[in-house]
């Protein structure tokens, strides 16, 4: 979508770039020009996901062990990052726990774990990086928050994420303001269903794929295209960007609308149907 090398001066972290959707928006931004860091848990996907993203786009993207529950790692990533590149100045905090269960069913750590991973560590990853933007005076900077349409919706069945990533937009939208006079922008993406393995391994396991095909309750028709959100990202990562501070930008294929609307389900009714029913709402208009 944009120019070639319209990300040259970016240099940025990604947490959980090592599989799914953070993977695919590290090629599209090396692609563009941008120095990319991927930070996760688990080092063998990382170095997988480097030599494959070195191989594919020829950029400069390196790695950094990191599990962002832990303030202290997430520090150490961030100065990794600055002593590979030079600098940072953008953030995308993208990594993310999740699975499906009735809340009951939750021990209190498997809460814990959701929100430790989602707020906890977009809050370390961001104060790490943050701190490190004011004391260096380092501008213009750009932070991308991955949260989901539950943020604003809610949703049964993944409720520590829906709270977590609640949590993550009110963070977003909270230093939009209080950050922007040092010169920072923060933004959220809401992706509807976006097909990776992670999320679809937790979150709909054994036949659930068929029996709630999430394409079939989207407007469009159709589950989103990792380089559909790599676009959006991208601009919003740029500098085209400028002066979009604060948005949530939902990339849904008009999912979440679709379930809001309260007549939206009568788009099972056929024409036939629509003839009977128009005839029997016009005969009603005398009595
Ligand atoms: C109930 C569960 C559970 C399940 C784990 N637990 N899975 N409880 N049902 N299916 C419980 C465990 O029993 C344990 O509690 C606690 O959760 C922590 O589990 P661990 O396995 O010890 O945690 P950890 O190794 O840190 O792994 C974290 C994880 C795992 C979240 C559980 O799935 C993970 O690593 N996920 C990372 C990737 C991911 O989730 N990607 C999907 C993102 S998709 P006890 O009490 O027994 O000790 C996404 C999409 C949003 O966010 C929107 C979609 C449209
Ligand atoms: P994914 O491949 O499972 O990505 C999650 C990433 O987070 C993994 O690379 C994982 O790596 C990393 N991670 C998990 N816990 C971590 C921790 N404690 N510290 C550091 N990294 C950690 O799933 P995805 O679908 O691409 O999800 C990416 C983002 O998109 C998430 O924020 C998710 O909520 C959001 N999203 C996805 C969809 C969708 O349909 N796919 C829809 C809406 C929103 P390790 O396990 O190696 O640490």
């Amino acid at each position: 979508m944009l120019r070639e090398n319209s990300l040259n001066d970016k240099k940025i972290i990604i947490t959980g770039g090592g599989s799914g959707l953070g993977k695919s928006m590290a090629e599209v931004l090396l692609r563009l020009g941008a120095q990319v860091m991927i930070c996760s848990r688990n080092e063998e996907k990382l170095k997988n996901a480097v030599a494959e993203l070195k191989e594919k786009t020829g950029g400069k993207v390196a790695y950094a062990v990191c599990d962002v529950r832990s303030f202290e790692e997430t520090e150490r990533a961030l100065y990794q990052a600055v002593e590979t590149f030079g600098q940072i100045n953008a953030l995308i905090n993208n990594a993310a726990g999740n699975f499906i269960s009735p809340t009951e069913r939750l021990s209190a750590r498997a809460f814990d774990v959701i929100i430790d991973i989602v707020l906890r560590g977009t809050k370390n990853m961001t104060l790490s990086a943050g701190k490190y933007w004011i004391k260096e005076q380092i501008r213009p900077v750009s932070v991308v928050n991955i949260v989901t349409t539950y943020a604003f919706t809610g949703s049964a069945y993944v409720v520590p994420s829906a709270s977590a990533k609640a949590g993550v937009l009110a963070m977003t939208r909270s230093l939009a303001v209080e950050w922007a006079k040092y010169g920072m922008r923060f933004n959220a993406v809401a992706p509807g269903p976006f097909p990776t393995k992670g999320a679809w391994d937790r979150l709909l396991p054994g036949n659930l794929k068929e029996k709630f095909d999430p394409a079939k309750r989207i407007p469009l028709k159709r589950v989103g295209e990792h380089i559909e959100l790599a676009n959006l990202v991208s601009y919003l990562i740029s500098d085209y960007s400028a002066y979009i501070n604060g948005e949530i930008i939902t990339i849904d294929g008009g999912e979440w609308l679709y379930g809001a609307g309260q007549f939206n389900a009568l788009e099972q009714i056929s024409p036939g149907q629509w003839d009977a029913l128009e005839q029997m709402i016009k005969a009603k208009k005398n009595e």
